[in-house]
């Protein structure tokens, strides 16, 4: 660790050196330039540097347009350098003539030689044969050209007639010619020129010389023609294998040695995936393709190694990863596409679910507030504002937790009035939850005053009315939850029936219940549906007025309201059934029908009997005046109370079942008059039984208790019973 910290600080001025070392390096040799032409290594300016090799050595003066090689005494222009064929194209007159018998032109001696690919042997000329000499050995090549007519010779055509073409040998380093004259050895003499010509023969680039007849005529020119000459070079000191072992072997790194095809000698060239020259040591020289720069070979990842690449497939993927190859294949990218889709369509997903939850959300509040302000929320806040009713507001949702979303387990009661769930806050308090009826637009402000009427209401022997939820189409109404069921349940649906004593002292309550809801409240609320099943029980046996559903308060400057008539069957006021006229009376008379009820211990309307002993109220008046009352009381009540006791309460309770209504006691008066008979007998029974402790005990109704599992509620009531608080013809008339 700490010998890199050490070294790191001297990487720049490294970098720096060689960088600026291989800048003037290339400055210097590769880019040696003469007019316009590069002239590449081993060629070289005289004096330049690097210094050229021995015998390509170039002279660049300002005058010449052209970089001038020297070749045996003559100094020849240079067109063009081709560095790896080995090729260097020079403007020469390599051309010998038959009549001057004389002119030459040799390479004997230098690294070059005609190239036998890129030249061409040309003879111009009639009725001879143009052969090239090997030195004195022998012939290597030549051609023969005739003229016989006119007609024959056609420009750009050489083929033999007045022109012909031969390929240059291999290795010729020097071109020296024999014509020999044809004339009168052909059938077809020429007619084209009697006079002998001179003909003339060179060596010139494939293709640049094209034949003209004009050039027969100036085959014994005097000025030389110069034309393109293709040479090739090599490097002296024998083949490969030879020049490896000397040491001025002149391939340098990542270069490999080859034969050159045209006589002795080697040349160089990069080996494959480098570039530069092969001649050159250095940045000048050889040096590895960045082949992924370039255009990369790969259909992927492409990474660039020493003289070579590599091409990598993705993930998944199989093949060469060659664009020229097999490519990358396999399942990888359809996977990942596959994948990805799948993913951006669960966030799709997400997405719409999302905003469907939260529309309806939204629907939801737009939804509980509508119903608000339908069912009078604005205007029970401001009554509880300005009358100050200590009446809890609930939300919907605080009541839908409460009762586990209104779940049928909950239901404790159904009734005239609604549906009656338990249910549980959040602080484990226990109510009973009522759905009321739909609100009528023109009751609204009626029904809020009700709520806030029945939330001042504090009696103990009264259901206490909690709060309400007006966020619900139905508005809901929480009430204290009583434990013990109803009266009705107690008295007719199980085997071990309350003590008289119990009984009256359940009739004082809720007689001074209902005195108290006609009397203590600001306006008067009459109940309308006074009856044995809307008494509750609480775990003490306390009675509990329960059920205002119907109750209906009368305004102040009103005796009565005239109502749509209401009630149960058999407990009903005959004279509110005529006249519709709802009073305070009417719940006495209902009253007295359940102290009839707790007398005899019998449902006010029985089945299966005849028409007059079918209703509990007009039977018990009948026996009482047939002086047979002891017939239809209860028989535990008489041996406890004693028949002068029973005769007296039955006597008030017919006094509250008086036809007109006017006629009745007040409520207030009964429970008065309740209570002085519970005391009267309080007394007598302590005197009669003094040893007997148990009267004294309502507590032995404690077993009995846990049987009662429903409060407010109904719960108990059969069918028939619902039945009987729909209106049907009063049969209480015909008494
Ligand atoms: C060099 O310049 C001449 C004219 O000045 C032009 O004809 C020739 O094509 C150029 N050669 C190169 C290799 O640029
Ligand atoms: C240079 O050489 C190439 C082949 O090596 C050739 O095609 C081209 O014509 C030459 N250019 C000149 C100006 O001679
Ligand atoms: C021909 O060759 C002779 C010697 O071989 C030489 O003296 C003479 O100058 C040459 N003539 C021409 C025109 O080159
Ligand atoms: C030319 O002659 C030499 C021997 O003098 C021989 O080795 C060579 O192969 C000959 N060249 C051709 C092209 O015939
Ligand atoms: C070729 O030979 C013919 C007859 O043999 C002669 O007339 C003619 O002049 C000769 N041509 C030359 C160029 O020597
Ligand atoms: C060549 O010269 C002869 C006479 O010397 C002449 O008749 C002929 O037309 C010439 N040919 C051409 C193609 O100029
Ligand atoms: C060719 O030209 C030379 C002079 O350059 C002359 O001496 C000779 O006679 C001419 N030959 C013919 C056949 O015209
Ligand atoms: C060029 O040829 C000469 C003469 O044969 C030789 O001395 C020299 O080494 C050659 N140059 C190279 C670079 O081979
Ligand atoms: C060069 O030529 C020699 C002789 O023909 C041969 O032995 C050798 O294998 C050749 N080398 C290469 C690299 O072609
Ligand atoms: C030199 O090498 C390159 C690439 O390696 C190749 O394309 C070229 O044909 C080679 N030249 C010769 C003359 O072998």
């Amino acid at each position: 660790m700490a010998k890199i910290m050490l070294y790191l600080p001297l990487l720049p001025s490294l970098l720096f050196t060689r960088i600026s070392a291989s800048y003037v390096h290339s400055m210097e040799s590769s880019t040696s330039k003469c007019s316009n032409i590069s002239i590449p290594y081993p060629f070289g300016i005289v004096g330049g540097n690097p210094a050229p090799a021995q015998g390509f050595e170039i002279t660049c003066s300002l005058s010449d347009s052209s970089p001038m090689v020297r070749i045996n005494n003559g100094m020849f222009a240079i067109l063009n350098f081709s560095l790896l064929d080995g090729f260097v194209s020079i403007l020469a007159s390599a051309t010998s003539q038959q009549c001057k018998r004389n002119s030459s032109f040799s390479l004997e001696g230098t690294n070059f030689t005609f190239s036998d690919t890129r030249n061409k042997f040309t003879a111009v000329g009639c009725d001879m044969i143009a052969m090239l000499l090997n030195g004195s050995s022998g012939y290597n090549g030549g051609c023969a050209s005739f003229c016989s007519t006119k007609t024959n010779i056609i420009d750009g055509v050489c083929s033999g007639v007045a022109c012909c073409q031969a390929p240059v040998p291999k290795g010729l380093k020097k071109l020296e010619l024999e014509f020999t004259n044809i004339t009168g050895h052909l059938s077809r003499p020429n007619k084209v020129n009697n006079n002998p010509t001179c003909a003339e023969a060179f060596i010139a680039e494939q293709n640049y010389y094209v034949f003209s007849s004009v050039d027969l005529n100036n085959t014994n020119r005097t000025n030389p023609q110069y034309r393109h000459v293709v040479l090739e070079w090599s490097i002296d000191g024998g083949y490969c294998e030879e020049a490896k072992r000397s040491a001025s072997y002149a391939c340098k790194e990542n270069s490999y040695c080859y034969n050159s095809s045209n006589g002795i000698g080697y040349r160089c060239n990069c080996t494959f995936g480098f570039q530069g020259n092969p001649y050159l040591q250095g940045p000048g020289g050889c040096q590895d393709i960045n082949e992924c720069v370039i255009k990369s070979p790969c259909t992927h990842k492409c990474t660039n190694t020493e003289g070579s690449f590599s091409c990598m497939c993705p993930a998944g993927m199989t093949g060469d990863g060659l664009k020229e190859g097999s490519g990358c294949n396999g399942i990888g990218t359809l996977l990942i596409k596959i994948v990805t889709g799948l993913a951006l369509l669960l966030l799709l997903l997400i997405l719409i679910f999302w905003t469907h939850w939260l529309v309806k959300k939204r629907k939801l509040v737009k939804k509980r507030q509508r119903y608000f302000m339908q069912n009078g929320g604005m205007l029970l806040k401001q009554k509880m504002f300005s009358q100050s009713a200590p009446l809890r507001i609930f939300t919907s949702s605080e009541l839908d937790r409460a009762t586990n979303s209104f779940n049928d387990d909950n239901i404790i009661g159904r009734g005239g009035f609604g549906i009656v769930y338990k249910g549980i806050l959040c602080d484990q308090m226990v109510v009973a939850i009522k759905k009321a009826q739909r609100v009528d637009q023109n009751r609204m402000e009626q029904f809020i005053n009700e709520l806030v009427i029945l939330s001042q209401v504090n009696h103990k022997n009264v259901v206490q009315l909690l709060g309400c939820c007006l966020e619900t189409e139905l508005p809901l109404l929480v009430y204290e939850f009583i434990t013990n069921g109803t009266l009705f349940h107690h008295l007719h649906s199980t085997s071990i029936p309350i003590s008289w004593e119990d009984r009256l002292r359940i009739a004082v309550e809720t007689a001074s219940a209902l005195a108290y809801l006609h009397l203590a409240t600001k306006e008067p609320i009459i109940h309308r549906d006074v009856k044995s099943s809307n008494i509750l029980l609480d775990e003490n046996f306390t009675a509990k007025v329960s059920d205002f559903g119907a109750s209906r308060h009368i305004p102040h400057n009103q005796t009565h309201v005239t109502t749509l008539v209401q009630g149960t069957l058999g407990y009903m006021d005959p004279e509110y059934f005529q006249t519709s006229q709802l009073t305070e009376r009417s719940d006495v008379y209902s009253f007295g029908v359940v102290l009839i009820e707790l007398l005899a211990r019998q449902k006010p309307i029985s089945d299966g009997k005849t028409d007059d002993v079918r209703n509990l109220a007009c039977h018990f008046s009948m026996l009482f005046y047939q002086n047979q009352l002891l017939e239809i009381v209860d028989s535990q009540v008489a041996e406890e109370a004693g028949t002068k006791h029973v005769k007296t309460v039955a006597q008030l309770a017919l006094r509250c079942l008086r036809s007109i209504g006017e006629e009745r006691p007040r409520m207030i008066e009964v429970a008065i008059e309740l209570e002085a008979l519970r005391r009267l007998m309080k007394q007598h029974s302590i005197l009669q039984t003094e040893e007997d402790p148990m009267l004294c005990e309502p507590n032995h109704h404690a077993d009995m208790n846990i049987q009662a599992s429903s409060s407010l509620s109904l719960d108990n009531i059969t069918k028939e019973e619902s039945m009987d608080t729909i209106l049907l013809p009063f049969r209480d008339l015909s008494c």
